[in-house]
């Protein structure tokens, strides 16, 4: 049988590198579009890439989402079976300070492979496109579905939006298979670390070797619904595989504040806290024996000019077509980002010590 084909943008992300992972796996021919940089920047699929002058199924190639020439260029060369559009600048707060970029890459980008999709009249090419529980920005009721209204709290969100919708339209007035995936927080080892999850569990595991001080933290009441990469990525494939495109919430169903996932992450690695203080004032001490000092602070540029404060997904349309079955709940995402960073900072600790 002829091995199908797929192209991954944001194939160096959190998402992608386990993406191509998967589809490699599944005997996938797996297309990676990269950002030129300045350093290397395939930390998280440098395991996966064997020079093309020997067999392999994973292929990268230079573009960008906001070239539309090149997009259009590599879909035509490569002729995929899927596209899946995980590329995107995606942290919230930074798209409060790059707005217009973000829109771009958020928002536009989106619509460049969807005209390209469309102009080269590929038949049978499925497209994924990465939407966000960030649509759902205001509590309207008590979880998210499909159906629950959008309300964006920020230029990502808005950016979002744009994509989530412009994906519809093609769907509808072109007859393109162009799916969904509202996902809501997913994490893991490989979590960018400017995320709040792996900022906490970064700086656990090296505090934990001596190698940092204090964590300063924004808004520790916000509430999210944290799942595990590895099971939503399996839902980004699965949703190709339908029999007809449409949108899905991938979620946990289960929502906690910041502050507990502190909690939790120091309860497992060891570490006795008590809160004190209120507002900017609030800190976390540590209590080891009889000595106290302060583990994490707050630091108001971490607080964002507009915030989701709550979010929630129901995700029993997931369940029964997809037969959704998450491996990892909130404690055991939490295991694993710990041990991953525990491993690291025990090797940065041993290097610093033998200096
Ligand atoms: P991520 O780790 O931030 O990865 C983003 C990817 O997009 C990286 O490969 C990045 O390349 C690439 N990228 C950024 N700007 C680009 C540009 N101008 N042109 C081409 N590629 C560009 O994000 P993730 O957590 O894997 O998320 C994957 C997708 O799902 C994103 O679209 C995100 O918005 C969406 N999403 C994520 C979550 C979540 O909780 N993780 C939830 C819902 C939706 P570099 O490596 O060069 O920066
Ligand atoms: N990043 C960060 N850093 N967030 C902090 C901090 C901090 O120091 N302190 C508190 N937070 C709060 C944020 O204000 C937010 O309410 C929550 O922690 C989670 O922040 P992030 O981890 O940055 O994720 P996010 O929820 O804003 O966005 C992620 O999830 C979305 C899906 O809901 C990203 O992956 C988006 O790309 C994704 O669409």
């Amino acid at each position: 049988m002829k091995k199908k084909i797929a192209l991954i943008t944001g194939v160096t992300g959190q998402d992608g590198s386990y993406l191509a992972e998967l589809l490699l796996k599944k005997k996938y021919i797996v297309h990676g579009i990269i950002r030129k940089s300045s350093s290397f920047n395939t930390g998280r699929i440098d395991h996966l890439y064997i020079d093309p002058h020997y067999k392999t199924n994973f292929f990268l190639h230079y573009g960008d989402l906001t070239d539309s020439n090149t997009i259009y260029n590599l879909i035509s060369q490569i002729k995929p079976n899927e596209i899946y559009n995980l590329g995107a600048q995606s942290h919230v707060g930074v798209s409060f300070e790059n707005p217009e970029y973000t829109a771009e890459v958020t928002g536009l980008g989106t619509l460049r492979i969807l005209e390209a999709i469309r102009f080269l009249k590929l038949k049978n090419i499925k497209f994924y496109q990465a939407s966000t529980s960030e649509l759902f920005g205001k509590k309207f009721d008590k979880s998210f579905n499909e159906n629950s209204n959008f309300y964006p709290k920020s230029p990502y969100g808005a950016s979002k939006l744009f994509s989530h919708w412009i994906t519809k339209i093609y769907r509808e007035s072109y007859d393109i298979f162009a799916s969904t995936g509202i996902l809501f927080n997913h994490e893991s080892p490989r979590r960018g670390e400017t995320f709040v999850t792996k900022k906490i569990t970064r700086f656990l595991a090296r505090k934990f070797y001596g190698l940092e001080k204090t964590l300063f933290l924004g808004n520790l009441y916000a509430k999210r619904d944290w799942g595990h990469a590895i099971d939503y990525v399996e839902m980004q494939w699965k949703i190709l595989q339908q029999r007809k495109p449409d949108d899905y919430v991938i979620s946990s169903g289960k929502s906690y504040s910041v502050k507990d996932f502190v909690n939790e992450a120091c309860k497992q690695i060891g570490f006795k806290i008590i809160w004190v203080g209120k507002g900017l004032n609030e800190r976390a001490i540590l209590i080891n024996k009889n000595k106290r000092s302060t583990l994490i602070k707050i630091d108001k540029r971490y607080f964002r000019p507009s915030e989701v404060d709550y979010l929630i997904g129901d995700s029993k349309k997931a369940f029964k077509e997809l037969k959704f079955k998450p491996k990892y709940n909130f404690k055991s995402l939490i295991r694993d980002m710990l041990n991953h960073d525990m491993s690291l900072a025990k090797k940065d600790s041993l290097l610093l010590n033998n200096d």
